[in-house]
């Protein structure tokens, strides 16, 4: 496994006085190398600054240890994550079962801070670590007649207490378009702060795609499955009115129960003032024209 570090700063380095400064010298210097829109697009502009350990592991969305915000925290620890193993199949020049640590083995780890946008409108800043699903997909061999590729986390109710309750249709299934899942934006997460990613967060590893809504950011991942049809996902199966296959963050297209206009960035405190949400949750340059010749007034 190799590390590579598209930010400069770990976490460590980053105190509240310091870091906006020196991060954004560092994002003026990797501008220069053509680094900057890899590094997570507008942060350049808004320097970001994540949000503490604390915030990113006891404050989750993992169902299939409970519906509440810290019940992933109470009960992910009884998840198995060795060993592990990822099928990959349908569409694919070389499919099977392959073992995390021989992925681990040849891909590059690099460090991504983004923004994550919640459908709930809270949001984040996360530093993840992890490498580019595109290098996983390579690994496997992509056919041209795959548009689509489908991802499913574990399903294990001896270690999933969540799953006794049918709030989803178990597994938990999410899917990309393809030209979704080959951009560089779009990241296998295996670590958070430089360490390994802990089970309320997905471990050990899971989907990150930063200008989504944080629904399509799956955990666990046992399968990807790569085809020429558009897959059935979770909260699209569930509640199709409110949980579009694309559910790009966009805040001028509310959810049918909130408006997605704001968000409130957690950390922040109970009187903080909600922050405008951002159009691709600001990773527009990087994004947009892959929805050329859609209305992005319109819900997906
Ligand atoms: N993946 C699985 N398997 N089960 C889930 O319940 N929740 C999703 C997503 N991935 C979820 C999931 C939702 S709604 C969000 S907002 C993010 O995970 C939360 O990620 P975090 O807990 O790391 O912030």
């Amino acid at each position: 496994m190799a590390y590579r570090w598209t930010n400069d700063l770990t976490h460590d380095d980053v105190t509240p006085q310091g870091a906006f400064l020196n991060r954004r010298q560092i994002m003026a210097g990797m501008a220069g190398l053509g680094l900057g829109s890899l590094a997570g697009g507008a942060q350049a502009q808004d320097a970001l600054e994540p949000n503490s350990w604390e915030d990113v592991t006891s404050y989750n969305n993992y169902y299939e240890f409970g519906t509440g915000k810290d019940d992933p925290a109470d009960n992910a620890h009884l998840l198995t994550t060795s060993p592990w193993s990822v099928t990959i199949d349908g569409m694919v020049d070389r499919p099977g079962e392959y073992d995390f640590k021989d992925i681990m083995a040849e891909m590059t780890v690099e460090e991504r801070i983004y923004r994550f946008r919640c459908v709930e409108a809270w949001s984040m800043v996360v530093p993840w670590n992890g490498f580019e699903l595109a290098d996983l997909l390579a690994m496997a061999g992509v056919q041209d007649s795959a548009k689509y590729v489908a991802f499913e986390t574990l399903y294990r109710p001896s270690e999933m207490p969540g799953t006794a309750y049918r709030v989803l249709d178990w597994p938990y299934r999410e899917g990309l378009r393809l030209d979704e899942a080959m951009n560089p934006l779009t990241l296998m997460a295996t670590g958070i702060f430089g360490k390994d990613l802990p089970n309320q967060n997905g471990a050990p590893l899971r989907l990150v795609v930063p200008w989504k809504y944080g629904f399509k950011s799956i955990k666990s991942i046992v399968r990807i499955t790569l085809s020429d049809q558009e897959p059935p996902t979770s909260w699209n199966m569930s509640n199709g009115r409110e949980y579009g296959f694309y559910s790009n963050v966009n805040p001028q297209v509310s959810h049918p129960r909130w408006s997605q206009a704001t968000e409130r960035r957690i950390g922040g405190g109970l009187f903080a003032k909600r922050q405008p949400t951002l159009m691709f949750n600001g990773y527009e340059d990087e994004v947009a024209s892959l929805y050329d010749g859609m209305d992005l007034g319109k819900f997906y």
